[in-house]
């Protein structure tokens, strides 16, 4: 019998930079525990029934609250759809935008998981390249000359895994294209306010008015990740296509019990004073690692990042799998590139996570992998 609750399943010993989840450090029982108490210490129980399609009212309201001064435009609660996370939100979009066989773009490298719900909708993924600022607009010209996706799928903000952000420039000739050939941008913004030594462009969300942005955004690296909430934030016409769905028809608004603990939580500052505390320590994290890659490790190319989880190293002329399976014997885990890639490439990348560990065994976990590397 497998009792286990979380997917964490790492060896005693062992560190695996390439955790790519929070840390049980960093998730904030007591903050929720005292939303929750408050919460169902209230005479009245509402949220224990079917909830609203589009998600619970009071919910989007102290949502569109806490967005507006951080994105610097006014969100309305009106453009904002409940979701149970990100991942959740990609597979409803695949049902309700795409049919087999249509063809999607993601960026190379692109976050891998979405790679398997895409291949569970029987897409098609053509990948275009990406440098330091993102999608390389050029090849994305190029593969449009040759399909039109239902849509293009980026991560602009601390990507995931090579912790670029999309430039402005770039992000307003990718609206212009999604214009001119008409396709969906969904923007996928898990990271956008975990910005440490840069603010990162404004969100997608200020050009749904566009009709060609779906911005999805989640609670998972702000809050806790099993909580499984997160927000989608679109135009009345894509919000009505999604609220009209079989699922929500059938199942009412996603997630009305978390939304009214959350509610309380946003309304109280609590969200604001938990994202100020992970901006300082994963902002400190980045650093010490950034300092013991640039000394231990002077053999790989990567670019410091200034938000997000990520480290992406490029480790030339040889394949990270082959080294995956000797930095074991040292005690040390990394993810290699080639699980980032929708073509069988990048093996000669690895990308490590500050998310899982504190400093001091991110020191540790470098340390290891330089041995490794001898
Ligand atoms: C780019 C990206 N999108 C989505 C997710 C998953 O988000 P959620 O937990 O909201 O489903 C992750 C988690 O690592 C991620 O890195």
């Amino acid at each position: 019998m497998n009792l286990q609750v979380a997917q964490t399943n790492i060896p005693s010993g062992f560190i695996d930079l390439g955790a790519g989840e929070p840390g049980l450090d960093l998730l904030p029982v007591d903050m929720l525990r005292e939303a929750a108490s408050s919460r169902l210490s209230q005479n009245e129980n509402e949220f224990l029934q079917y909830g609203v399609e589009q998600g619970d009212g009071y919910f989007r309201f102290a949502l569109a609250k806490f967005l507006t001064p951080r994105y610097g435009f006014q969100v309305s609660h009106d453009n904002l759809f409940v979701t149970t996370g990100i991942s959740s939100a990609l597979d409803l979009l695949c049902t309700l935008y795409t049919q087999p066989g249509d063809t999607v773009f993601v960026e190379e490298p692109t976050y891998f998981l979405s790679l398997k719900i895409f291949a569970d909708h029987g897409l098609r993924v053509a990948s275009i390249r990406t440098d330091e600022s993102g999608l390389v607009i050029d090849d994305l010209i190029h593969a449009l000359s040759e399909s039109t996706p239902k849509f293009v799928y980026v991560i602009p903000t601390f990507q995931n895994p090579s912790g670029h952000t999309l430039s402005p420039e770039r992000r307003a000739q990718l609206l212009e294209l999604a214009q001119k050939h008409n396709f969906l941008i969904i923007a996928d913004e898990v990271y956008q306010f975990l910005g440490y030594t840069q603010t990162p462009p404004t969100s997608f969300a200020a050009h749904i008015d566009s009709n060609h942005v779906i911005a999805l955004s989640s609670f998972s690296k702000i809050l806790a990740p099993g909580l499984r909430m997160g927000w989608l934030h679109s135009n009345p016409q894509v919000i009505q296509r999604i609220v009209a769905c079989g699922l929500l028809d059938s199942g009412g608004g996603m997630n009305p019990f978390t939304s009214a603990i959350l509610c309380g939580l946003i309304e109280h500052g609590d969200l604001d004073k938990n994202l100020s505390k992970l901006v300082n320590v994963l902002g400190h994290r980045m650093q010490i690692m950034d300092e013991a890659i640039k000394k231990h490790l002077p053999q790989v190319k990567y670019t410091s990042p200034h938000g997000g989880y990520f480290f992406w190293l490029q480790i030339s002329g040889m394949d990270a799998q082959e080294l995956q399976k000797r930095a074991k014997e040292y005690q040390v885990g990394f993810r290699p590139g080639i699980r980032f890639s929708s073509r069988n490439g990048l093996n000669d990348y690895l990308r490590l996570s500050i998310s899982h560990y504190d400093a001091a065994n991110l020191e540790e976990g470098i340390l290891r992998l330089k041995k490794c590397l001898e």
